[in-house]
């Protein structure tokens, strides 16, 4: 019998639809999963009249593959990854390659490796974006390695991606943990665009006093636009016009407003901070999940701490697109992007990943969860100026700004008025407004550091570090 192309381990949907993808595209394949009646409900299911067998073990999966042999892990990140990589070693010969495509840490892909490609394995960490539908028809992927690695896989990676129409939706990362790395990144974009969606559809219902339909009617409108069409936009859409079948009202009003984490939020914002990154929007995004998450406390409070009445501003109309709500949110959006690509440039250089913006922009275009025609302006900034210090500085994405930062000025103004909370669009006001101040208070920090603990400060007029007695 001959040997299959490609094998997987771990039958999670992501799995099942990503190994469906690979025979689909003409790799044939062989299961494994640590459960071994998942495998054979698999095969009688999903995988049945298809080029797809199964194995009971490790050592029967290694065999059925072809040299070298080329394994896609879709286990949990952390410690089920671990002990797959521990299990399977043994098993491997020199050339072998393994693919960890769940959300790792980017720091334990870096380990993972550094230890297999010391045993002489290839080892690819690797961001997989799209969701179930993604996996099977074409997601976006972002493979870090090292490129001998990468080449190995190249040819099935093409084949399964996402297609835009300059090209397919993956591409070589860099070394280490960079895959994972990007796609951590992608998902704190994701964390901030989920929130500004929120925030808008709020404003919508409790200060505008919209419906769900109507609501998911500017929705549809924005998703026709430049500016907004994207994936998260049409989904909302959709969501918003889902109706309970307990009662026929609108479905989302039904949902505890508490948001969960799996930690690649955290993980970004963790790493924004370490690097010195500015990222105000996705904090105020991962914020915001951990603020839904206090339900019972916020319950308590509201009846203690009073809130304004609700009033009703003029936040625009549908017909036009809820003009300054709009202004918000795609400036937000921009800001996301803008920050996202910023942890990405430091990251690069702090850690020698060599990350090319150009290419993050073109792979993001289609299949995965943060795609927008946004990207291709960011891809035309980058093109136009590898050495572009902050996407804002873009003169398109400038313009936008010049444009719109009144509507945002006027929306959270308003929400602050109404007791609305808007965290990611007052984040991204006090960021652009910040960014686009050349003389900051920040003079005043430091002199009350030099004042009470001598750390001395710099001078506008004169070179040097200077300290001043300020107080007799
Ligand atoms: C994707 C998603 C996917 C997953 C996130 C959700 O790109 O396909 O990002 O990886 O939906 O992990 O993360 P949270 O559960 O933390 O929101």
């Amino acid at each position: 019998m001959s040997k299959a192309h490609f094998g997987l381990v771990g039958l999670g949907v992501m799995g099942e639809n990503l190994v469906l993808n690979a025979e689909r595209n003409g790799f044939s394949s062989v299961v494994y999963n640590r459960t071994y009646s998942k495998t054979e409900e698999f095969l009688k299911g999903r995988g049945l009249n298809k080029k797809i067998s199964g194995a009971k073990d490790l050592r029967e999966f290694v065999d059925k593959l072809e040299r070298p042999r080329r394994i896609l892990m879709m286990v949990k990140a952390g410690k089920a990854t671990d002990a797959v990589i521990n299990q399977i070693s043994p098993f491997l010969e020199e050339g072998d390659l393994l693919i960890d495509g769940g959300n790792s840490l980017f720091t334990d892909t870096e380990r993972r490796v550094a230890e297999l490609e010391k045993q002489s394995f290839g080892y690819i960490g690797m961001g997989v974006s799209g969701g179930s539908k993604g996996a099977l028809e074409g997601p976006s992927m972002m493979p870090g390695g090292t490129k001998k690695s990468y080449t190995a896989i190249e040819s099935l990676l093409t084949k399964m991606a996402a297609q835009v129409d300059d090209g397919p939706c993956v591409t070589y990362i860099g070394p280490g943990g960079s895959g994972h790395f990007v796609k951590t990144v992608h998902n704190g974009i994701e964390y901030g665009i989920e929130q500004i969606l929120s925030e808008s559809y709020d404003l919508m219902k409790r200060v505008c006093r919209l419906e769900c339909n109507q609501i998911s009617d500017v929705f549809k409108f924005w998703n026709t636009t430049e500016e907004l069409s994207s994936y998260l936009v049409e989904i909302t859409q959709a969501c918003l016009k889902v109706k309970d079948p307990l009662d026929g009202s609108a479905l989302v009003e039904k949902i505890m407003d508490k948001a969960g984490q799996k930690g690649t939020g955290l993980w970004t914002v963790i790493s924004a901070l370490e690097l010195g990154a500015s990222v105000p929007t996705i904090y105020a995004s991962l914020n915001a999940r951990v603020m839904s998450s206090l339900k019972s406390q916020r319950q308590v409070a509201e009846q203690i701490l009073n809130s304004p009445q609700i009033k009703t501003f003029d936040l625009g109309n549908s017909s036009n697109g809820m003009g300054p709500i709009m202004d918000s949110v795609v400036l937000s959006s921009i800001a996301s992007y803008a920050q996202g690509i910023e942890i990405m440039k430091i990251a690069s250089d702090e850690y020698s990943y060599d990350l090319d913006m150009t290419s993050i922009a073109q792979i993001w275009k289609g299949g995965c969860i943060i795609r927008s025609s946004l990207l291709k302006r960011i891809q035309d900034a980058y093109n136009n100026n590898p050495d572009l210090q902050n996407l804002l500085l873009d003169p398109w994405f400038s313009n936008q700004v010049s444009k719109r930062i009144a509507g945002l000025s006027t929306t959270v103004s308003c929400a602050a008025l109404a007791g609305v909370p808007v965290p990611c669009f007052s984040s991204t006001l006090d960021y652009i407004n910040s960014y686009r101040t050349s003389r900051l208070p920040q003079n005043l920090v430091q002199a009350m550091r030099d004042c009470f603990g001598s750390h001395t400060y710099e001078r506008l007029d004169k070179q040097g570090s200077f300290h001043t007695n300020w107080i007799d």
